[in-house]
């Protein structure tokens, strides 16, 4: 299957900057484009972190932009995001209130976890309501191949920031999912593109759509820095993972004539 991961919108009402960009300018950009190179995803999954505020009107404003959009899209909570505000435009609560849900596709099971603790912490919560539905859904995959989406990252990333505000309770987390054939985790969050292995299952992350975090801090004067967004194309079969950053906004045409390079040398 093929799909689009999007990561940190930081939507704000229609008008407003944040830290200077225009974050609905630039979700409109990467909808464009995906819409232009990968309408024949299979879905496209934005891994929290929505809105900067959690307000009723980014949300709506995100659903009117959805409903014109030709990839079905599965929305998902960050430590921004405000869970009430959140259900009462979307909906699709699980049995605990939370926003959860499993994708079964080709065999594969996609399950999409809500992290969000709440303010005033921005580290991520995975409680025993969430756990119990977790559990009941790795049960149900049988051994088959398990792929999670989740805003916070249950370990640490080597990021003095953000590894004070990773998921809480990071062992139970890790504890729940021995046995069972998880082969990657999608998180957002860091607002920077990172990839690797923990504890046998490989790891991906992404540039937010709006700002991102510098790797290291002091390289730039301001917490947050302005450097290229991203959406990442994923091709998942049960033999491999393959993800692809694409960085949308500053993809242009190369100092070069058109027909240069264009023979059969390879
Ligand atoms: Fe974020």
């Amino acid at each position: 299957m093929k799909l689009i991961h999007l990561t940190d919108l930081h939507l704000v009402p229609p008008g407003e900057l944040l830290w200077g960009l225009d974050p609905f300018a630039r979700l409109d950009a990467a909808l464009r484009d995906i819409e232009a190179h990968h309408a024949d995803a299979d879905c496209c999954i934005m891994t929290g972190d929505l809105s900067e505020r959690g307000e009723v009107a980014a949300y709506r404003l995100l659903q009117d932009r959805l409903q014109q959009f030709p990839v079905r899209t599965h929305v998902m909570l960050g430590n921004h995001d405000n869970r009430e505000n959140f259900l009462s435009v979307f909906g699709g609560a699980d049995a605990s209130g939370h926003v959860q849900k499993t994708l079964v596709k080709d065999g594969m099971h996609l399950l999409l976890l809500d992290t969000l603790k709440g303010p005033p912490s921005s580290a991520g919560l995975y409680d025993a309501p969430r756990r119990a539905w977790l559990s009941a859904e790795l049960d149900k995959a049988r051994g088959a191949p398990v792929y999670l989406f989740m805003h916070h990252p249950p370990f640490d990333i080597g990021h003095a920031l953000m590894d004070l505000i990773k998921l809480d309770d990071a062992e139970a987390f890790a504890a729940l999912l021995k046995g069972h054939d998880v082969r990657h985790i999608f998180f957002g969050h860091a607002h920077r593109t990172i990839s690797g292995v923990w504890n046998g299952i490989g790891f991906s992350s992404l540039p937010g759509v709006n700002h991102q975090l510098p790797l290291v801090g002091a390289s730039v004067q301001t917490v947050y820095s302005d450097e290229p967004p991203m959406y990442a194309a994923v091709t998942l079969t049960p033999g491999m993972t393959i993800v692809h950053s694409d960085a949308f906004l500053h993809r242009k045409p190369a100092l070069m004539p058109e027909e240069a390079e264009r023979g059969d040398w390879f």
